[in-house]
């Protein structure tokens, strides 16, 4: 999608009228240059209430002489914020058919700045698709690229378009963590995960990516990432990216889940639905995304990442339950279930963040079906050993309307996941009930002191257990099916306001 705002009144292809509950005649803002044939068809269509502006509706006008038209409700005008008009524009693109075309004119009344930015970044956002393993239908004309031109005021128009542009370099990070998300697990296995982060590294200087691989994994004392991907012949890795490595301090390390299928390993999982788990990967592909979406966007402040790359299957080679593995801190875990695996591949993502001395350190992980029993998939669940940290992060996913729930870290829960006879941690919980909250107890026991230091304090952490939010929820306006790529934008939002 392109978009370019202007200030004038020609309308070019199809006109996007966005507007309150209530309006039952068009305003002097709207009017200019309007066809008088549309301008009274449309003022018909509100006159009779048949267009009721709800937030989320459109209404089209088509065959009229005077050219086509979209209504599109902002609903009350009481409660439209920047997240009603994002819906807003998300619903102009889902709803939009090809009698429509490509060329769209959107026109406000009296909207901020930052709204019809935020309508813009909708639009931005819903533009997806993922259809690259469809043959082209013969008959099917290919649609060119949605252009759309917003109309503003003089003296609006430069401070619009920088956020535009922003928004558009964050989408591009979204779309890029749906992309991964969506891969088929046949052609998203980690060394392909690796591969592609290492050509998408090269269109920028301040970039730089390094892949640990399964023999480096290895010999580093990585056991966590080994066990888990050594039961497959796609062999694990670990893919660590660096944004301006150059800046002096402390910067923010996002750390990812990377299973690019989960059969649940010897503990098989039942079949049915099992595809599902190509998106078992969604936390690598929300910390690839971060990265894309901030240099993309020339963001110049230091931020590295870390993702965990393994793909998790039954094999003679596999690990078993009842094993013993030692991780990369060197504290050891009984595997009592493969399928809880995520931990084991983040326990070494966590450890190995240590050496970075981070400012913080965020983990993302499709890591419990327990946290989508907890929040459906409305929220994702959110953990830290530091309140006000766990605060921030809740503020910036409300900020950019991206649920991230406060969840318990409790004392209880770490003693469950340390009590095993024989390792200095389990990888199960003794019952089934809590089974989100045992697994971040869990990972607490992997997120290292400064410099390591013996009995210092831990690095402020989060984690958040996005299970339920990487896809199947269907109530998230910015998508239409499949991975969401969901808290690109709250990272992106946390790490530029500081
Ligand atoms: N990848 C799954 C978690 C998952 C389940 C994500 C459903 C999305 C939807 C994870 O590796 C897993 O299998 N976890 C187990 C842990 C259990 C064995 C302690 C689970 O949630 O059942
Ligand atoms: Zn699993
Ligand atoms: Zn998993």
């Amino acid at each position: 999608m392109k978009v370019s705002v202007s200030p004038g009144h020609n309308i070019n292809g199809t006109l996007i009228l966005p507007l309150f509950e209530g309006t039952d005649s068009l305003l002097a803002a709207h009017e200019e240059g309007l066809h008088t044939s549309l301008k009274s068809q449309i003022n018909r269509v509100l006159q009779d209430g048949d267009f009721k502006a709800k937030l989320k509706s459109t209404m089209s006008i088509l065959g009229c002489e005077g050219g086509k038209a979209m209504l599109v409700g902002l609903g009350k005008e009481a409660d439209a914020d920047i997240h009603a008009y994002r819906k807003a524009g998300a619903t102009v693109i889902a709803n939009r058919k090809k009698a429509h075309g490509t060329e769209l004119t959107a026109r406000f009344s009296d909207a901020s700045i930052e709204a019809m930015g935020a309508f813009a970044e909708g639009m931005l956002l819903r533009d997806y698709s993922f259809d690259h393993y469809k043959q082209q239908d013969e008959d099917e004309e290919k649609e060119g690229e949605i252009d759309v031109r917003i109309t503003c005021d003089e003296g609006q128009e430069s401070d619009l378009t920088s956020i535009i542009h922003i928004h558009a370099g964050v989408a591009s990070g979204v779309h890029l963590s749906r992309d991964l998300g969506n891969r088929p697990p046949n052609d998203m296995y980690p060394e392909a995960f690796a591969d592609q982060a290492w050509e998408w590294a090269k269109q920028y200087d301040n970039v730089k990516v390094t892949i640990i691989n399964y023999a480096q994994a290895v010999k580093a004392g990585m056991g966590g990432l080994v066990a888990v991907g050594m039961g497959s012949a796609r062999k694990p890795c670990m893919v660590i990216f660096e944004l301006n490595k150059d800046k002096k301090g402390r910067a923010p390390m996002l750390v990812g889940k990377g299973i690019t299928f989960d059969t649940g390993g010897i503990s098989l999982k039942p079949g049915a639905n099992m595809d599902e788990m190509k998106y078992d990967m969604g936390g690598s592909a929300t910390v690839f995304g971060t990265m894309q979406a901030l240099a993309s966007t020339g963001f110049t402040g230091k931020v590295n990442a870390i993702t965990c790359m393994a793909e998790n299957m039954p094999s003679s080679n596999a690990q078993r339950p009842g094993d013993v593995i030692k991780t990369l801190s060197g504290k050891t875990i009984e595997v009592l279930n493969t399928d809880a695996e995520g931990r084991l591949v983040l326990s070494d993502g966590l450890w190995k963040a240590g050496e970075f001395d981070p400012e913080y350190i965020i983990d993302f992980a499709t890591l419990t079906g327990a946290c989508v029993v907890a929040l459906g998939h409305e929220a994702t669940g959110l953990w830290s050993n530091d309140d006000d940290f766990r605060t921030r992060i809740h503020e910036a996913g409300n900020a950019v309307d991206e649920l991230a729930w406060p969840m318990p870290l409790l004392p209880a829960f770490e003693k469950e996941m340390t009590n095993s006879k024989i390792a200095d941690t389990r990888n199960l919980g003794a019952g089934r009930y809590g089974g989100a909250n045992t697994a971040a107890a869990f990972l607490k026991q992997f997120v290292p002191t400064r410099n390591y230091e013996k009995d210092g304090e831990q690095i402020p952490w989060a984690h958040m257990d996005i299970a339920g939010t990487y896809w199947g929820a269907k109530t998230n306006s910015m998508v239409g099916h499949g991975a969401t790529g969901i808290h690109v934008r709250t990272m992106y939002h946390l790490i530029t306001n500081g």
